[in-house]
């Protein structure tokens, strides 16, 4: 039997957006119900393992207006502008709050707040905490989230699918994964906050939870998904586990070798070598750009053959330990425990690695999407502030302002609606239900196994919509995802039980990204030009003319994508050339 219950508003993620979403919305209006559902307890959420720091301007000789254009120019001229300038000017107000709540931002020597350069940014202005800075910004929202008695928290639940009553998103069917009770959880208006989808890739940064649930709740609800084909490899991955190398070991001085020793960064107009650790030196420039570089050097010899595939070296050894265990400790914990290296004495190989997603659920400055009662924020959404190359250290920023605004205009929308009609939403979650049993908990006699049609997803999306993409090998991906679709009607699950059936998730979880991954080909294939994160070598220009909108993919009746085009907002800042290191 169907369990329900009945919330005013309703998160789909406890990470950052979430958390930042659910304490806005009880500041709002303390009388409204609010649910966090997560399919982890908030403190495993994704945002814990950000590192390197969240941008805000600060310092006297740092401007919103310097920031604003760093950040359009490092999108590749494909961010809104309105959108930008909301960002950049209520990214301190939000880095202050939270300091204000117990986030323990590193100092300078006078007690003011550190902050460090990061790549593409012009100006010093990326605050940090050591190189936990996701692990403190989450902790410091989290304990702070405890404080407000109306919200609930669903731990440990996984959402399949969103409910919908006349064109309005009025709550979600989740399955408690402890009991594996399916349960119907109403609300008048529904945020999303689940993350990207960095594991619809083989090599990536991102946890094994980040399979764009939100993503393809919203896209099989009838929301568009906005420009998916702007994939961010981060330039400094651990070569098997992918695991982060921050930014910030770049920031502090540390340089990228390849196998000859050499600094080939100098050779992509990305500025000269410094002789010793100063700041912005060409190893900060933006990671579309650090990524691309390191395939061409592949192209020519110039990687090692690791035993997962190419490398370069990240050389942190001129820096000394007292500066890497000050500044980077985590790095040095992570280089010795995941590679059995220590970077005071050895060079860290690196490879570029799936790290974010620019694009996401279409909304508009306050997370609202397009359907009536859907609202996202943080890496789920796309509002779009990242075009088509996010800057490092703008998304903690961006999943502060963006909850907070999402959580405000979610908690004003629901104050003013009816309670949903029960009959009408249970009706469908019980038909969710059905499908749950049906196409998995019940089915038998498919040979298909989950992993290896996760890896033959995994696989194709690298050679086809990896860092350089080409017409035939998209349109093979594209063809080999359909494929895919098909199989996972033929799979069977092996465990029938309902106490954390993970066997149960992770086909749940492939499905998702099926969906997703089709979404980010379709429109790398329609869009004919290179811009940012995407490089056509079939298209290598930018094509303003044509290109400079939003790709918009929407789900068709067959389940196949179909995209169309938004004009981006511009304002004040006419598209011009990206130009770094001089
Ligand atoms: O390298 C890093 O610390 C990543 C930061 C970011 O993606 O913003």
């Amino acid at each position: 039997m169907l369990d329900v219950s009945s919330h005013d508003v309703l998160l789909v993620g406890g990470g950052g957006a979430g958390l930042r979403a659910a304490i806005a919305i009880s500041e709002a209006d303390a009388g409204l119900s609010v649910a966090i559902v997560s399919k982890v307890y908030p403190m495993r959420s994704h945002t814990v393992s950000a590192e390197g720091g969240a941008a805000g301007v600060i310092h006297p000789d740092d401007s919103l207006e310097e920031h604003i254009y760093d950040t359009i120019s490092g999108g590749d001229w494909l961010c809104d502008q309105d959108a930008v300038e909301t960002f950049v000017k209520e990214a301190p107000e939000e880095l202050l709050r939270l300091e204000h709540w117990g986030c323990p931002w590193s100092r300078q020597e006078d007690g003011h707040i550190a902050v460090r350069p990061f790549g593409g940014m012009k100006k010093t202005r990326t605050w940090f905490a050591a190189d936990k800075t996701g692990f403190h910004l989450l902790h410091t929202l989290f304990q702070t989230s405890l404080k407000f008695s109306a919200i609930t928290r669903y731990d440990e639940y996984f959402v399949t699918r969103l409910l919908i009553n006349d064109g309005c998103v009025q709550g979600v069917v989740a399955i408690e994964l402890a009991t594996g009770r399916i349960q119907a959880i109403i609300a008048k208006a529904v945020i999303l906050c689940t993350g990207g989808c960095g594991r619809v890739f083989r090599f990536t940064t991102n946890a094994s939870i980040k399979t764009g649930d939100g993503m393809a709740l919203a896209y099989r609800a009838g929301a568009p998904l906005k420009d998916m084909e702007f994939v961010q490899y981060h330039p400094t991955g651990l070569p098997f586990t992918g695991i982060l190398i921050t930014e910030a070991a770049r920031a502090e001085g540390g340089y990228l070798l390849n196998k000859e020793g050499y600094r080939y960064l100098q050779d992509y107009n990305l500025g000269t070598p410094q002789p010793k650790p100063v700041l912005r030196s060409m190893e900060l420039g933006p990671r579309d750009r650090l990524s691309q570089a390191f395939v061409k050097e592949q192209e020519q010899g110039r990687t090692s053959e690791g035993l997962y595939g190419p490398v370069v070296y990240l050389d942190l050894r001129h820096l000394g330990e007292k500066v890497i265990n000050a500044r980077l400790p985590f790095v040095r914990e992570l280089c010795l425990k995941y590679e059995n290296i220590d970077p005071v004495k050895e060079l860290i190989p690196v490879r570029p690695v799936v790290h974010y997603m620019m694009g996401g659920v279409h909304t508009d400055l306050n997370g609202a999407t397009p359907l009536k009662g859907l609202y996202a924020a943080g890496e789920v959404a796309c509002v779009s502030i990242n075009g088509a190359n996010r800057l490092g250290s703008n998304s903690l920023p961006e999943l502060l302002v963006f909850g907070a605004r999402a959580g405000r205009a979610a908690a004003a929308f629901a104050a003013g609606q009816q309670a949903p009609n029960r009959r009408q939403i249970l009706a469908q979650a019980l038909d969710e239900e059905t499908r749950l049993h049906d196409q998995f908990l019940q089915k038998s006699g498919g040979r298909e196994r989950i992993s290896t049609l996760r890896d033959e997803m995994q696989t194709t999306m690298e050679k086809g919509a990896g860092i350089y993409r080409r017409g035939d090998l998209l349109t093979h991906t594209a063809g080999k995802l359909i494929e895919l679709q098909e199989r996972l009607g033929s799979v069977t699950l092996y465990d029938r039980s309902h106490v954390f059936n993970t066997e149960l998730v992770s086909a749940l979880e492939l499905s998702f990204m099926l969906d997703v991954a089709e979404c980010i080909t379709h429109a790398a294939l329609q869009r004919t030009e290179s811009r940012g994160a995407h490089q056509r070598t079939d298209f290598p220009a930018r094509n303003d003319e044509r290109f400079l909108a939003h790709s918009l993919v929407y789900r068709q009746t067959d389940g196949r994508p179909r995209t169309e085009y938004l004009p981006v907002t511009i304002t004040r800042w006419p598209p011009g050339e990206r130009v770094y290191g001089r």
